[in-house]
């Protein structure tokens, strides 16, 4: 049994409150919320203010990604706007296990996310500390991008290694057709973007989505 987060990044943003909504209604499990900088990954997305409008209305909890240079800066603001999960890469944070302790400081979740070419073995360590690591899928900045089989080495890897209470989630590329196999392989959270707003239901999608994972 596993729990789908679609991605706000593909969210109609002329619209984005009719999209909350529909997740609401919908089986979705939580939100994911994408925020890029420009400087960590080639796109700028959005931050605080979109953030504070959806945790008026959301009734499910709200996992924020960021793709941000020194998150350290920014953990209490996250938080205070709403970020029930805060996840920051590590390949962002030279002193990740004070950054860690710095999320669980806010009241927050923490969460690590891993670039594709960053092994496992880099937070072995740290494993312990966190609530959650996210493993990408595709590289981060953008939706709709081809997804990464390579992720599978490191779900395997994961297996022998991870504390019991652990979450693991997917990011990037995931669609009904490799979901069933991510649960399979030891995946706790997918985040879907495109294959659920790039349909012509999105709630009968996020539906088939937990059919195959839940
Ligand atoms: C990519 C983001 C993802 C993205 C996923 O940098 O972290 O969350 O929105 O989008 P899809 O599911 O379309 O790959
Ligand atoms: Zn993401």
């Amino acid at each position: 049994m596993a729990l789908l987060a679609p991605s706000i990044l593909s969210a109609d943003f002329g619209n984005l409150q009719r999209d909350f909504e529909m997740l609401n209604e919908s089986k979705a499990d939580w939100f994911h919320v994408d925020v890029m900088d420009g400087v960590f990954v080639p796109n700028i997305s959005f931050g605080f203010p979109v953030l504070k409008a959806l945790k008026k209305v959301a009734q499910k909890p709200i996992d924020v990604h960021l793709m941000v240079v020194n998150p350290e800066k920014y953990i209490e603001e996250f938080r205070e706007a709403g970020a029930d999960i805060i996840t920051v890469h590590a390949e962002a944070c030279p002193h990740l296990h004070r950054t860690i302790q710095q999320i669980k400081a806010s009241g927050a979740k923490a969460g690590v996310s891993l670039n594709p070419h960053t092994p496992v073995s880099t937070v072995k360590h740290l494993l312990a500390d966190m609530d959650m690591l996210l493993l990408m899928s595709v590289n981060p900045g953008f939706g709709g991008q081809k997804f990464l089989p390579l992720v599978y080495d490191k779900l395997e890897e994961l297996s022998h290694i991870r504390p019991k209470n652990l979450v693991v989630e997917i990011d990037g590329g995931v669609d009904l057709n490799n979901c069933g196999q991510l649960v399979q392989s030891g995946a706790d959270v997918l985040v879907a973007g495109s294959a659920v707003f790039n349909t012509d239901s999105p709630t009968e999608t996020i539906g088939k989505f937990k059919q195959l994972i839940g």
